[in-house]
């Protein structure tokens, strides 16, 4: 697979008229996605999946930019890196399931990004060939529970005491869904 140019990609207006790209992640990001990552408030830190303040981190995300089973986007202004989103294919009799991350940095939130990256990523299933989305939302992420139900996903499990933070706090944990064909 080669790398396309980032100025291939449309450009999306947000709510305030700031204008941002989607595009996929790219070789040139690791710098911007680390201070990224970096910058994102402790309070996500905690719940984030993939460390995305660790640089060993940024680089197997990376070095992942082309996997079969994984879709990786982000929002970019300039070089700078704003939000972050992923997809990826469950293994064994879940391959038909991929799940969804999604995260937008503290001074670009409430401006209709992570509505933008969300639909983004659920386009990119279909070319994954994935029949079922799946997003893993902690039960007070309320921004996250409302973009996805917004976008059609329903609440399929509630799973109490079952997500544990990196201070070991356990919280409950909702799984939407939503068929893609
Ligand atoms: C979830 C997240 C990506 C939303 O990004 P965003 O750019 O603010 O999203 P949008 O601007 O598209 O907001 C979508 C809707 O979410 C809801 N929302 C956003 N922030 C909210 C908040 N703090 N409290 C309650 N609802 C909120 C609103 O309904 C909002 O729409 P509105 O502004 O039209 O009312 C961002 O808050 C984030 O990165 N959170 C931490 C990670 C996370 O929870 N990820 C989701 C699970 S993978």
């Amino acid at each position: 697979m080669v790398e396309l140019e980032r100025e291939l990609f449309a450009p999306s207006v947000l709510r305030d008229g700031r204008v941002v790209t989607i595009r996929p992640l790219d070789e040139l990001d690791r710098q911007a996605l680390l201070a990224f990552g970096r910058a994102l408030p402790q309070g996500d830190l905690l719940y984030l999946e993939d460390d995305l303040a660790n640089p060993e981190v940024i680089a197997r995300l990376i070095n992942a930019r082309f996997a079969e089973n994984w879709r990786q986007l982000v929002a970019s202004v300039g070089d700078q890196i704003i939000g972050y989103g992923a997809l990826r294919r469950l293994p064994g009799w879940s391959r038909h399931v991929a799940d969804i991350n999604l995260i937008v940095s503290a001074g670009w939130r409430r401006y209709g990004l992570g509505t933008a990256l969300a639909q983004a990523i659920v386009d990119a299933a279909r070319d994954l060939q994935i029949d079922k989305l799946i997003v893993e939302v902690i039960e007070t992420q309320r921004a996250g529970r409302a973009i996805f139900d917004r976008l059609g996903f329903q609440i399929e499990g509630r799973f109490c005491s079952h997500a544990c933070d990196r201070q070991g706090r356990r919280h409950t944990l909702i799984v939407m869904a939503q068929r893609v064909r």
